[in-house]
């Protein structure tokens, strides 16, 4: 039976898909997207595998529930901890022609162009750093490239509290800086490994050597996005073209709308989604 087509649905813990769903919506503007924030239980970069693989699970499954056919895991905590998992073990029960996308992946297949020294450094929450899932991926692509990791586990609760702009912020964030660029003088490319961190940009790049490379992901997914799409018709056929946004978070939705409103430059009005 032809299924109806539905948004292209994009999660992260919190806010932070939204600074890929931004991206991803200047590419490809004509689809419907629904975004689901799981504020109510950010951040995800503290928690166990466990815990990380059942929330992510549960809030895909609601996507499905409204109709996406295709989700992209707009959070680098979730694509390294759940999305195998997901995709392996969970989705041929669900519905095998549904499909869960990561963002770790796409960045690894680019991320050894942009070195000339072959140092690369990852900034990124515990649980992405802990999963060990970039410099296993990077290697599969770039095998002579060294890839150096910073966890930074304040930085995603500086932009969840609306704190990043504070000059508190600065000291963490030349922490972080300090710890990655102490394991390599050759680091000349960063990856912002958590969709966060772009909210940080400006005074990251404050606090780093002028000729280092900074890499954020809404770019990079959306041309991701735009080539899948390209080489999966049958996938493309099931995402709707009414260029409609929703926004929904498992959280307050008044504070959703004017936290989310920063990182989407645009007002945001979302709905509340009880788990
Ligand atoms: N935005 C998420 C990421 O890309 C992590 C935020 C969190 O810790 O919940 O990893």
């Amino acid at each position: 039976m032809q299924k109806k087509p539905g948004p292209i649905g994009v999660f992260d813990s919190g806010y932070g898909g939204l600074t890929v769903l931004k991206e991803i919506i200047k590419t490809l503007p004509e689809y419907d997207y629904i975004y689901l924030g799981d504020n109510g239980r950010a951040p995800y970069g503290i928690r166990s595998y466990e815990t990380v693989y059942h929330y992510t699970l549960e809030c895909v499954q609601h996507l499905f529930r409204m109709g996406c056919h295709l989700v992209i895991l707009a959070c680098n905590t979730a694509s390294a901890k759940a999305l195998r998992t997901i995709q392996q073990n969970d989705l041929p029960g669900i519905d095998p022609e549904k499909r869960v996308l990561g963002i770790i992946r796409p960045t690894t297949e680019i991320v050894g162009d942009y070195s000339r020294s072959r140092n690369v450094g990852i900034f990124g929450t515990a649980g992405t750093v802990n999963s060990q899932s970039y410099p296993i991926e990077i290697e599969k692509f770039f095998p002579d490239v060294t890839v150096y990791q910073q966890a930074c586990p304040m930085w995603v609760p500086l932009v969840e509290n609306d704190e990043y702009e504070s000059e508190g912020a600065d000291f963490f964030i030349k922490k972080y800086i300090r710890q990655l660029m102490v394991q390599s003088e050759s680091i000349d490319t960063i990856v912002l490994g958590c969709t966060h961190y772009p909210l940080l940009v400006d005074k990251i790049r404050k606090y780093l050597p002028g000729d280092v490379t900074l890499l954020s992901q809404g770019t990079i997914a959306s041309a991701s996005l735009e080539n899948y799409l390209e080489r999966h018709p049958e996938i493309r056929e099931k995402c709707s073209t009414g260029g409609t946004r929703e926004f929904y978070t498992t959280d307050d939705t008044g504070t959703f709308d004017r936290q989310a409103g920063i990182f989407f430059e645009q007002p945001v009005s979302s709905r509340h989604l009880a788990l």
